[in-house]
């Protein structure tokens, strides 16, 4: 009655921001993201018949605000009448900071709740159920670049192009440890009720992902950049544009960006993505990490540099 499993984070290049239905978290639009190597969420699941309620310790400290989350996450594995579970997890970068902490948590408990009930999911079950969850979770079942598609009833997940065949980098630019004061689904919610941008974003979405998924397809650095920038500036302006509006930006993360201008303005082949916190992550070509790093790390308000490679999906630790 014991699983354990293991997923890296996404971040999104062209983003999911919004919901075509609440109740069973499907996206309002499709999004492509690529999955992370060396950042990961780690997620042991036990099924015990004697526990009286779930239990959850993240890095060995008990956390009882995720764990109703992640207890329908079981219910959806297990079913409603499952036996209480024992979940700890472990996680090697900052939690609910813009991380993308929440795939991973989801792609690895859902996969690790599996195991322990005995069930052994496809990679299409374990997305549309990590997906219920916390809708980018769906896209870390997959490595690499991945994109997911709105079908009739449902999502659809795919490789489409795998981390070997575009070594790409990531530059993690942390400026700010705490957690995030108002969560993405709240977000996306104020933003789809509230902002007069967000009717042109889904419009406009589809576009961005044709010109994404052929820069991919081409390995094209300089389209991927433009389009990654414009999807990312737009939906944070969808959430300024908002009431009440949402900035997660603070003044480092401004710098940030003006760090990646100036890098780019130099010839280096870099481009910045900020997901909902205050940190930067700058995507570049592998032979460029070292500036990379250190005008990041160099930037006033930079507290910490993470740096990574593409990774693959999750999966069950005895499989790793
Ligand atoms: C900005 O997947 O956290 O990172 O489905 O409500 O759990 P829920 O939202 P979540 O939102 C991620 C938003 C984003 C963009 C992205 O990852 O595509």
């Amino acid at each position: 009655m014991q699983g354990t499993a293991i997923a890296q984070p996404n971040i999104a290049l062209i983003k999911y921001w919004g919901k075509r239905d609440v109740e069973r978290n499907l996206p309002a639009v499709g999004s492509i993201s690529i999955t992370l190597r060396e950042l990961f969420t780690r997620m042991q699941v036990e099924f015990d018949k004697s526990l009286g309620t779930d239990t959850l310790l993240v890095n060995d400290t008990p956390d009882e605000k995720m764990l109703p989350r992640l207890a329908n996450c079981l219910d959806r594995v297990a079913g409603a009448d499952r036996p209480r579970a024992r979940i700890v997890s472990t996680c090697n970068f900052p939690i609910a900071a813009g991380l993308a902490s929440s795939a991973s948590a989801f792609a690895a408990v859902t996969l690790a709740a599996a195991e322990a009930a005995g069930q052994s999911l496809t990679v299409d079950q374990l997305a549309t159920l990590a997906g219920r969850a916390s809708g980018s979770a769906a896209r870390s079942a997959f490595g690499g670049f991945v994109e997911l598609q709105n079908v009739d009833d449902g999502i659809r997940c795919r490789t489409i192009k795998e981390a070997d065949d575009w070594p790409l980098s990531v530059v993690v630019a942390i400026t700010e440890k705490g957690p995030k004061a108002v969560g993405s689904t709240e977000a996306m919610e104020i933003c789809r009720q509230t902002s007069p941008f967000y009717s042109n974003w889904v419009e406009q979405q589809e576009l961005d992902l044709d010109v994404a998924r052929a820069a991919i397809a081409s390995r094209d650095f300089e389209k991927l950049a433009v389009i990654a920038e414009h999807n990312c500036l737009k939906m944070h302006s969808i959430m300024w544009a908002s009431r009440p509006p949402m900035v997660y930006w603070n003044a480092a993360t401004m710098r940030c960006l003006q760090t990646v201008r100036q890098l780019q303005g130099q010839g280096i082949g870099v481009f910045f993505t900020i997901d909902a916190g205050p940190q930067v992550k700058a995507v570049c070509l592998p032979e460029q990490v070292g500036d990379v790093e250190a005008a990041l790390r160099a930037t006033d308000g930079v507290t910490d540099i993470m740096t990574t490679g593409l990774g693959e999906g999750a999966r069950l630790e005895g499989d790793a």
